[in-house]
């Protein structure tokens, strides 16, 4: 049987070391448990090229591992083929949603633009996932909360709007 193609998923950040590498293993786990881990294609890019080849921070791997998540990206900055790869584009903030959209180059390219904040139902005081780089532990927790939350949702839609049998 001819395999079916993936669906995919780039979440962004600014770095590339903290939020989008924690996104892109939740959203992993997330399908995985589904059972549509042959379904989907989840990566991730930063804006800013500073941390390319870099694992993800430290403090977000501390805190991402109890959680049973194992970040083992490498970072990398966001290009123009993956206006042209990706299905989705997931920007953490506002900054980065502004950021994608005058990288891409065609309205096609700049609606597959989302925010994740957009998909946050749990916690109604966030409309963003914030940047935890010059915070305490609470960014990172926090970090983690926001994107359990709006993971779930952005996969339910997922699934949904591309008839993805589960
Ligand atoms: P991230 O966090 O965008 O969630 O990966 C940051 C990581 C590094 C920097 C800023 C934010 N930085 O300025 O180096």
């Amino acid at each position: 049987m001819a395999e079916l193609k993936k669906y995919s998923v780039l979440f962004i950040c600014l770095g590339n070391i903290c939020r989008s590498p924690a996104a892109q293993a939740v959203m992993q786990r997330l399908v995985d448990e589904r059972g549509v881990t042959d379904r989907f294609f989840i990566d991730s890019a930063g804006i800013g090229g500073w941390h390319i080849g870099d694992l993800p921070d430290k403090r977000m791997r501390v805190h991402a591992r109890p959680r049973g998540y194992e970040l083992t990206h490498r970072a990398r900055r966001v290009q123009y083929s993956d206006f042209e790869d990706f299905d989705l584009i997931v920007g953490m903030d506002a900054t980065n949603v502004d950021d994608l959209h005058a990288r891409a180059a065609t309205i096609e390219q700049k609606d597959k633009v989302v925010m994740m904040g957009d998909y946050i139902r749990q916690y109604p005081n966030y409309d963003h996932v914030p940047d935890p780089y010059y915070e305490g532990s609470e960014g990172f927790e926090l970090v983690l909360d926001l994107l359990e939350d709006a993971c779930r949702n952005l996969l339910d839609s997922i699934l949904q709007q591309n008839n993805i049998p589960q």
